[in-house]
């Protein structure tokens, strides 16, 4: 597909007012997209986990207003009206008022709530612009009630991208893949789709304990990381790398080879966090607490035989991933070793999920 094909040529229906809703998860990224061209369209292929338990609920209520100059919209979290957030949120409409023509013709209500804690330093971006996106592609919907569910996901995943580059993985689960790629059939750099081969039973219920290391701002948004890739002296050799590591992940997923999942996915983490610290200006994003996880999870695996293992995002937080089969000793381990590194003691439990759900309003 082209991006011309998201751009619609005409709407069967005409609508006036009303509330639509969704519930949209995040996602974790195994294989990691860090590096982007214009556009959101990512330097290499990532494929990630829907989570079940960390997600955004967003209700658009919509009216049709006098004129069609400029958009109106006003931004809601937990009830509370965030002119900061409503930036973000112009520059993201801007992005997409080719693609979902009717943005100038409604004044929007988003009201929206996070089921983590807010600046946990779990990023909302990816399930907060997927939630969005749903919500414009259930108007579009209205709009156009012919269209098919498979063009609805795919074009909310395009629209999510454009608000955020993650956020194209959390329309669907449980296994996304985003970014061309030679190895997954139908991967596009435009929007994510389902992984289309077979996944062994051991990575079917796969859990995710994130712990909330350090909750506090993120010291480089993402868009000055994804930037800092460009003329990054080991930037090609890193694109080239995701590649192959999609088709090795390929094989792992089939086989169900836990060991070899383990090391593919912490190689990953760390690749992505010794690309900030070698790029230029360099960061740390790690802080000590983190590596005082990494070495205790890698020390009760040696210890125990059992599949622990990590992955990180860009921030200080570690996510301990485990098939659910290990859940209780693991459980354990993280409260009896681990809470104590994590601020205030917190710890989110999570899973795979199948990604997003429709609210019902009533309108
Ligand atoms: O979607 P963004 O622009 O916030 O980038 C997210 C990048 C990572 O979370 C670090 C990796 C990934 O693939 O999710």
């Amino acid at each position: 597909m082209t991006e011309q094909q998201f751009i619609p040529q005409t709407y069967s229906n005409d609508i006036f007012n009303g509330s639509v809703a969704w519930e949209s998860p995040s996602n974790i990224a195994l294989i990691k997209y860090w590096g982007k061209k214009q556009d959101q369209i990512p330097e290499n292929p990532s494929i990630s986990f829907t989570l079940n338990n960390c997600k955004t609920t967003t209700v658009l209520t919509y009216a049709k207003k006098e004129n069609a100059e400029d958009f109106d919209f006003k931004v809601f979290l937990d009830g509370e009206h965030k002119p900061d957030f409503e930036p973000k949120i112009e520059t993201f409409f801007k992005r997409i008022e080719v693609y979902v023509p009717f943005l100038k013709l409604f004044q929007f209500k988003i009201e929206t709530t996070n089921t983590f804690p807010h600046s946990s330093g779990i990023a909302s971006s990816a399930s907060g612009m997927s939630a969005l996106a749903l919500c414009l592609m259930s108007i579009e919907k209205e709009l156009q009630p012919e269209m098919t569910s498979e063009f609805f996901n795919k074009k909310a995943s395009f629209l999510a991208r454009l608000g955020s580059g993650s956020a194209c993985r959390s329309i669907e689960g449980d296994l996304i893949v985003w970014g061309e790629n030679e190895t997954v059939q139908g991967s596009s750099d435009l929007f994510g789709v389902k992984y289309p081969y077979e996944v062994h039973d051991n990575f079917k219920h796969y859990q995710d304990t994130i712990l909330l290391v350090d909750k506090g701002e993120k010291q480089v948004s993402s868009t000055v990381g994804h930037n800092l890739m460009h003329g990054h002296p080991f930037a090609k050799q890193r694109f080239m790398q995701a590649h192959e590591n999609l088709s090795t992940l390929k094989t792992i997923l089939k086989s169900g080879d836990l060991d070899a999942f383990i090391s593919l996915v912490e190689s990953e983490a760390l690749t992505l966090h010794a690309m900030m610290m070698t790029s230029m200006p360099y960061f740390i994003l790690m802080k000590p607490n983190t590596l005082e996880v990494i070495n205790k999870i890698w020390a009760f695996r040696k210890r125990t035989g059992l599949h622990i293992g990590f992955t990180l995002d860009a921030g200080a937080n570690v996510h301990i991933l485990y098939p659910k089969e290990e859940k209780d000793a693991i459980l354990d381990f993280i409260k009896t070793d681990l809470k104590g590194h994590c601020q205030n003691g917190q710890f989110i439990c999570d899973e795979i999920g199948f990604g997003a759900k429709q609210l019902i309003i009533n309108n």
